[in-house]
């Protein structure tokens, strides 16, 4: 159905509207306590695990209002009786007014999204993307830099599966940035998103080195998980798991305005003890999930901007 307003992909979204909901999710860091949802239903149907995502989307829908029903696991479903993607979300949609969804198979979402005229908000799909995870780092960056332009990102860990960072990388292509991709080769950055940037015009240097030198020139520092669930050769995950250990000693170099990120959850990728630098901001992320999902929910309602700067159901 495409005449809905799910949101799918990262790379459907101009520069506009990016800036568009990073005004909006303003506004609810703002006011994040409202009853601009009331009556609303927002179902979030997890198919693999989850900690941050749903419970932002939840906590962001029950701050507004809205009620929220579905399920964490898959497994007290009937799709264990053969139930199908297809007909899990035709009876889904029956019942909720979002449905905010996370599913092992990249395509899973936009799938969905072709089913139904309910909304379909993308939680993650395989290795392939992680939108509203984007919007959430896209409001980050832009909240510790003061501007997303002209930043020089470096990213490290998984760059194959980590479907965070491909997202990130399609949503600033509107924003002249740098790329540093910082991965063993096993895990490199694929050629497909490769590719992007050279359509796009994004510079991108590959690093197999990962110390204070190689980091020195960050504005942004985005350390990610090795992600064992996405290995079919486990002998090949303990070979990399460890490979990059981001240690407080690395940022003696670092520039003032370094802020380092991960979606989360981290495993041993960055140090306990780089926790308390000033340039750890990987906690304000994740708090910042519940604005940017605020603003994803009630712009995906149809909700607008001017609608929430004129709520009168503000709450405190
Ligand atoms: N960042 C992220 O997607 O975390 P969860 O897997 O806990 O939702």
């Amino acid at each position: 159905m495409s005449d809905n307003r799910s949101l799918v992909s990262i790379a459907n979204l101009s520069r506009e509207k990016i800036l568009y909901l990073m005004e909006m999710a303003r506004e609810f860091e703002n006011h994040p306590n409202r009853k601009i949802l009331d009556g609303h239903i927002v179902a979030t149907l997890f198919f693999e695990p989850s900690t941050r995502t749903r419970l932002s989307f939840e906590t962001a829908a029950n701050r507004l209002g809205a009620r929220v029903i579905g399920f964490t696991d898959p497994k007290v479903t009937s799709s264990t009786k053969g139930e199908t993607l297809k007909d899990t979300i035709m009876m889904v949609s029956n019942y909720s007014d979002v449905i905010v969804m996370r599913h092992y198979l990249e395509g899973a979402a936009l799938y969905a999204s072709e089913l139904t005229h309910t909304p379909i908000v993308n939680a993650g799909d395989g290795a392939h993307q992680h939108p509203s995870q984007t919007l959430l780092d896209l409001y980050t960056i832009l909240q510790t830099q003061g501007t997303l332009d002209n930043l020089n990102l470096y990213l490290v860990g998984d760059l194959k599966y980590g479907r965070t960072v491909h997202s990130l990388i399609m949503a600033m292509r509107h924003f002249n940035p740098t790329f540093h991709f910082i991965a063993p080769r096993e895990l490199a950055m694929p050629e497909e998103y490769k590719q992007y940037c050279h359509e796009h015009d994004i510079r991108f240097v590959e690093h197999e080195d990962f110390n204070e030198d190689v980091i020195a020139g960050a504005d942004i520092l985005y350390m990610t998980r090795v992600q064992r669930e996405r290995f079919s050769d486990l002998m090949e995950y303990e070979r990399v798991k460890d490979i990059y250990i981001l240690r407080r000693e690395m940022l003696t170099r670092a520039k003032s305005n370094l802020r380092i990120l991960h979606p989360l959850p981290r495993v041993n990728e960055i140090a306990q003890d780089v926790d308390d630098t000033p340039y750890a901001y990987y906690f304000q992320q994740a708090a910042n999930g519940l604005f940017a999902r605020e603003a994803i929910i009630c712009d995906v309602l149809g909700i607008t901007l001017d609608e929430v700067r004129n709520d009168k159901t503000i709450l405190f």
